[in-house]
């Protein structure tokens, strides 16, 4: 750990900035850089942002706009990650579309910068093997901006399974369902070659599963593409598609009002975790009429009900009986549960059971704190928290589901990780030439 004279750890305040580049300035970069600029406003100037990639010119140059007023630095704009060589770039952030996240992560990690990748690590697990080899190779930090486990709910709901506050874990519920024949976010969420929606939301799923319940072994699915022609409302000069954080609607007026999806948009799986829990998750977005997201842990002494990501509702404990603990009556169950400084920092105290913010201000927070993660990490201080294996493996859940599919059988996460079981994935895999 680096230390400053009076034997100290140096924060995030105290260090020299890492020079980092943004690749991919579409809507995740956009926002990312709300991020970045979240963690400067609470003081820490762990990046300066020196450098922004992207082959759609007007995307890289709107990033650089809003990265000098938010930033007070205009950073270089670039198509190319070659013409931000000559930046000394620490580390880069890599935000493009999932079907080019492993040709970006690999040349960056041959040009010795340390990369974060967003979910998914890569749109095939080969595609995540790919990365993960290469950067263990190359000795680099290599961090997967998965963003949901670290809300403050989730943190909580974690130690209070881990405290055993509902027993042991028997049976996890996790389902997602509406969408109609609605676009979400952009056309290439609905395409098999960009891993699909499955994928795109799935991945977070999955990761919360474990974070939650411990590795899963075993999965059995069904899929299913329910609706292969979507619309998109906001085509033109209509309404807007789903719009997270209020920064996808510019790009969706120049999307088609119709397309053709290849890629499935339900799947209802049964889950089996190494420690005996089962589970049972369905993602359906394709459901007509009213929507449900339901998140519930049954363990040996209590249901735990636990809100949408990203919302700061509160986490229902109820116990055997019907006795129902909500708010601070949890936290006395975890009397050694604190959030981390950054983290703490950012939402306003260090063992929160609730916050209330506006969605784009949760979603920045959360950001920023993948940001201090990613600079701890380059600077020797921490692991990242969520790594080259975690990211891989919740890939590796996500297309468990889609092979048991196609195949008709279970599989173990582990068999679709070492790519001994690819059938789906092969068709992805080639168009990409890996
Ligand atoms: N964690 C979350 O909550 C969350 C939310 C949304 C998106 N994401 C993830 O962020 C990533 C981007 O999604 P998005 O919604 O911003 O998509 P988007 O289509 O809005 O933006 C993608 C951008 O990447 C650019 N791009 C493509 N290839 C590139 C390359 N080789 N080099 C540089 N730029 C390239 C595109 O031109 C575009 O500007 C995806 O992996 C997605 O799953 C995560």
């Amino acid at each position: 750990m680096v230390q400053n004279l009076s034997g100290k750890p140096l924060s995030g305040a105290e260090h020299k900035a890492l020079r980092l580049a943004i690749a991919g300035c579409g809507g995740m970069g956009h926002r990312h850089l709300y991020g970045l600029a979240e963690l400067q406003q609470a003081g820490r100037r762990d990046f300066e942002l020196v450098g922004v990639c992207d082959p759609v010119e007007a995307n890289a140059a709107s990033l650089a706009r809003q990265a000098q007023d938010l930033l007070g630095k205009t950073p270089v704009i670039a198509s190319k990650l070659e013409e931000l060589a000559q930046l000394g770039v620490d580390g880069i952030d890599i935000t493009t579309i999932p079907r080019t996240h492993h040709t970006v992560a690999l040349e960056a990690i041959q040009r010795g910068w340390h990369v974060m990748v967003e979910k998914p690590l890569g749109v095939t697990v080969r595609a995540c093997n790919l990365i993960r080899r290469t950067a263990e190779a190359a000795g680099c930090v290599l961090s997967v901006a998965e963003n949901y486990r670290r809300d403050p709910m989730n943190r909580l709901a974690r130690a209070l399974l881990q405290t055993g506050a509902a027993g042991s874990p028997r049976f996890i519920v996790q389902h997602s369902i509406g969408g109609e024949d609605r676009m979400t976010i952009t056309v290439w969420r609905h395409q098999k070659s960009e891993g699909g929606l499955l994928l795109d939301v799935g991945v977070h799923f999955t990761d919360m599963l474990e974070y939650l319940c411990g590795e899963i072994d075993t999965i059995y699915a069904q899929t299913r593409l329910y609706e292969p022609v979507r619309k998109n409302p906001a085509a033109g000069s209509r309404g807007a598609a789903s719009n997270p954080a209020g920064v996808y609607e510019r790009w969706q007026r120049e999307m088609p009002a119709e397309f053709v999806a290849t890629a499935e948009d339900a799947v209802y799986a049964m889950i089996n975790f190494k420690n005996g829990a089962t589970g049972q998750f369905i993602e359906n977005h394709a459901a007509r009429g009213r929507p449900v997201w339901l998140r519930q842990v049954f363990g040996s002494l209590a249901a735990m009900d636990l809100p949408p990501d990203r919302t700061g509702q509160e986490i229902t404990l109820t116990l055997g009986g019907g006795e129902a603990l909500r708010g601070e009556a949890l936290l006395e169950l975890v009397p050694d549960f604190a959030l981390d400084p950054v983290t703490a920092q950012l939402f306003g105290g260090d063992r929160l059971a609730g916050y209330k913010f506006p969605f784009p201000e949760i979603d920045r927070k959360l950001l920023a704190v993948e940001y201090a993660d990613f600079a701890a990490a380059i600077r020797g201080n921490q692991s990242p928290e969520v790594d080259g294996v975690q990211g891989t493996r919740s890939v590796a859940a996500v297309y468990a589901m889609l092979e048991s599919a196609l195949l008709g059988r279970p599989l173990t996460v582990a068999e679709v990780m070492a790519e001994q079981v690819d059938a789906y994935q092969q068709e992805t895999n080639t168009g990409l030439g890996i």
